[in-house]
């Protein structure tokens, strides 16, 4: 493999040369003229290949060191097909803190069709050993996880997962191919919300499996096929469009994220800050995850002195950041996870901090994102 920014730019190479066309063309076609009757052409039917799709499913197993990747509608899109090998009977076990919706799919939709579910610590190995069972046929990690940003040493939960004969499927939304390669650490699939910093800039809905299994890739392949929830063209034309610009993004958002946090840290008012990198917040870049990941990444949650009135108050105050779900776009957004993305998990053993308020730092200037985060903590100051 080329440096990961060259293969950002060409790891979809030679469809769009036999057009001449330096771009991958958006193939808006429901169907596929055949030289004779049969399915065995290689495209037939839009929801079973489509040559940008392809495009894109070539970039992105490139970039995770996979052999295949298969696109989807959405991110939950992509986690439904994982979960769709699962039998009734099969046990989960998962990050106690992840997305709201990924922690839906699990307890409650899957819940339907006789798998159960354990959420664990997985920043714990000793965790994670004691939600194993028998039963036990997936572990399904987010690192950095969502919305504590707390960090999963991938190797060594690899191991011990495989000597117990189970599958580990990473989300790697928030770090992204560029900052983490789950694949190398030995994950058996990673999954992706291509609608955050791969697609970049807030415009569009997708998802993303990848591996290296060609059983697992028969399997998943047929869940896209067989269930149907597929992006369309122009969707996986402005994901290839954002990977390209992946790498220089992520660069310039890091070091922002870097430098609020460590401002937030120094600011009376924030009782805590959680950034991958920070001591004490057991998001700590030890000498193993140092090597996991290239940087913290471009996330960022704080807890406040005042409570959650005081989260709601501090993110109705700010300006440049938009109160909004989602993150990884060029836009700075800011939301309170327990209303909002997490709502689903308050009622649960997974429930996130009511005070806790969650950053997605975009490419605005630094300067510019401190200063509307110091005006709206002098507000919260003044109250
Ligand atoms: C970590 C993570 N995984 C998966 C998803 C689901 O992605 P989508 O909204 O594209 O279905 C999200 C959405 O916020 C997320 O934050």
């Amino acid at each position: 493999m080329a440096h990961f920014e060259t293969e950002a730019i060409h790891a979809e190479r030679g469809l769009a040369t036999r057009y001449g066309a330096v771009g991958v063309p958006i193939f808006q076609t429901s169907t596929f003229r055949l030289d004779h009757p049969g399915t065995d052409a290689e495209w037939v039917y839009a929801r079973a290949s489509n040559p940008t799709r392809a495009a894109l499913e070539t970039s992105l197993a490139t970039l995770e060191g996979g052999a295949w990747a298969v696109a989807f509608a959405s991110g939950m899109a992509a986690t439904s097909a994982v979960g769709a090998l699962l039998a009734p009977g099969d046990h989960i076990v998962a990050t106690d803190d992840l997305y709201g919706g990924s922690f839906r799919l699990f307890r409650t939709l899957l819940g339907r069709h006789g798998v159960t579910v354990t959420f664990a610590d997985t920043s714990s190995l000793d965790a994670l050993s004691a939600a194993l069972s028998d039963s036990t046929r997936l572990v399904f990690v987010e690192t950095p996880s969502n919305p504590l940003l707390r960090l999963t040493p991938l190797h060594a939960l690899c191991k011990v997962v495989h000597e117990h004969g189970a599958l580990v499927c990473v989300d790697n939304t928030f770090a992204t191919p560029y900052l983490q390669r789950p694949l190398e650490l030995g994950a058996d699939l990673v999954v992706h919300s291509t609608t955050k910093y791969l697609g970049g800039h807030s415009d569009l809905l997708g998802g993303a499996v990848v591996g290296s299994s060609p059983e697992l890739h028969d399997q998943i392949s047929l869940f896209q096929r067989g269930y149907g929830a597929v992006p369309g063209p122009l969707d996986c034309f402005l994901v290839l469009r954002g990977i390209k610009t992946l790498a220089v993004r992520l660069d310039r958002q890091c070091a922002t994220t870097a430098a609020l946090a460590a401002y937030l840290r120094a600011r009376p008012e924030v009782a805590e800050v959680r950034y991958p990198g920070v001591e004490g917040t057991g998001s700590e870049l030890g000498s193993e995850l140092a090597g996991q990941m290239r940087a913290g990444g471009a996330m960022l949650s704080l807890r406040l002195c005042g409570g959650p009135a005081a989260a709601e108050r501090f993110v109705s105050s700010l300006e440049l950041f938009t109160l909004a779900m989602s993150l990884g776009g060029v836009e700075s957004l800011c939301e309170v996870p327990a209303r909002m993305t997490h709502a689903v998990l308050q009622d649960s053993e997974c429930a996130v901090p009511e005070d806790l308020v969650r950053l997605s730092i975009g490419l605005e200037h630094e300067d510019d994102l401190i200063a509307d985060v110091a005006r709206a903590l002098d507000l919260l100051g003044r109250a």
